[in-house]
């Protein structure tokens, strides 16, 4: 088992009415003027807003907001929310909807106390240092931002989608109310589970090391979302199910799947996660559905790095049954995923995504994912510019 660390600093507050929690849980965390950040529609029609927006006023918090926060949240969003929080001497961030609100609210708490451009972050010329403390009432349980260290922003010139990773944008609180998933459009609901499994695999699918109370957990929470997801596609009030799948998605990106694990420098594989990042930043598709549509193709070119790791998960986690070698294991459980994801609705390709994939798109989203030929990526097996161009190829 390797050394580390596990800092996971989010109050969880979890259940029916949750949300009726924030103005006080801001209070107790010594906000005293707020920024309710949402996103397009759903917030608004379901009433959920104004649930809030009536919870703050009973807390006695003057509150300014924004809207308009988009599925892979651009910069230009986050530079007018600086101003705003600026503008209004805001000191507490509220986010109300899913990863994409999360992440343009830390975006937002890491400009505000700064000098320079936000998007330095971003690309990695400088360091965050500070960061406006931020909450949220969560409505889509997929990214597992409500608990990550994680922020991911798409600058829409050059349409770079661009990570950060710092503990100081570690929420304060998370309202998690399965009841408020409730309305989720079906495709949405299988993008956030794919999201889910795939933050676990990623971690799963990384050094050598053995931390078999971390495999243990990481394969039971993965089996978990494998049998939520159909109830709650079949059954949107699914209580049961929607609450797995949310207190999984949480689970899943804090840090605790990975405890013990390797990496090559970071716990973790992420290629997928990177690969995929330049797709829907290039694209402007549902990130789950874009881990699914290339996942498969990474699995097949990595796999013989580690073929016992697949075979462990074909066993444990698919359920496929053992024989053969380990290669032939690895294979049918790569394929028994696959089935997963067709079966919920998810493309198992980069054509069923919706995109046509020529050989200067190919090109040009290797490019960017190596930082023009200057990282590599991965830890199972660690992944060129080459690498990346035949895993987009045979994905197409
Ligand atoms: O904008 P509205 O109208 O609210 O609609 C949203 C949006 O269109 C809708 N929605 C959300 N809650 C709803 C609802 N519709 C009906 N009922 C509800 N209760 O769902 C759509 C997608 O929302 P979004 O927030 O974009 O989805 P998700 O939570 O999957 O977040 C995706 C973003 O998070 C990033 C992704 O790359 C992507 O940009 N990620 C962030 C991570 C992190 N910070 O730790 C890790 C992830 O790996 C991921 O990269
Ligand atoms: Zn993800």
């Amino acid at each position: 088992m390797n050394d580390f660390r596990l800092y996971t600093p989010t109050q969880i507050v979890f259940g029916r009415g949750a949300e009726e929690q924030a103005g006080q849980l801001i209070r107790s965390f010594g906000g005293t003027r707020v920024l309710v950040h949402y996103g397009g529609r759903s917030a608004r029609d379901s009433g959920l807003l104004d649930r809030v927006l009536r919870c703050l006023d009973g807390a006695g918090l003057p509150h300014a907001e924004l809207g308009g926060a988009v599925p892979n949240p651009r910069l230009s969003k986050v530079r007018e929310g600086i101003r705003l929080c600026r503008e209004e001497g805001v000191d507490f961030l509220l986010a109300v909807g899913g990863g994409s609100v999360i992440d343009s609210c830390k975006a937002i708490g890491y400009g505000v106390p700064r000098e320079g451009d936000v998007w330095e972050l971003f690309e990695g010329t400088a360091r965050p240092a500070a960061c406006l403390p931020i909450g949220c009432v969560l409505t889509l349980a997929a990214a597992g931002s409500e608990m990550s260290d994680s922020c991911v922003i798409t600058n829409e010139e050059g349409w770079k989608k661009r990570g950060v990773n710092s503990d100081l944008c570690r929420l304060r609180f998370a309202a998690l109310n399965p009841e408020l998933t409730y309305t989720l459009p079906p495709y949405q609901t299988a993008c956030g589970c794919t999201d889910i499994l795939y933050h676990t695999m990623e971690r799963y699918f990384s050094g050598p090391e053995e931390s078999e109370p971390t495999d243990s957990m990481a394969e039971g929470l993965m089996r978990a979302v494998l049998r939520a997801a159909p109830r709650a596609l079949e059954d949107p009030r699914d209580y049961e199910a929607r609450a797995c799948i949310m207190w999984a998605g949480s689970l899943s990106h804090n840090g605790l799947t990975g405890c013990g694990r390797g990496g090559n420098g970071r716990i973790g594989d992420w290629a997928s996660h990177q690969l995929e990042h330049e797709l829907s930043g290039m694209f402007d598709v549902a990130h789950g559905a874009g881990l699914a549509a290339l996942w498969g193709s990474w699995a097949r070119y990595v796999m013989d790095a580690a073929p016992e790791r697949f075979a462990r998960f074909a066993r444990n986690v698919m359920g496929t049954a053992p024989g053969g070698d380990s290669r032939e294991e690895a294979l049918a459980g790569i394929a028994a995923l696959e089935n997963f994801l067709r079966s919920i609705g998810m493309p198992v390709n980069i054509r069923e995504l919706g995109v046509e994939l020529d050989e200067e798109n190919i090109r040009q989203l290797a490019w960017k994912c190596s930082f023009e030929g200057k990282r590599t990526i991965g830890s199972i097996k660690i992944l060129d510019r080459e690498d990346m161009e035949e895993i987009y190829r045979r994905a197409k």
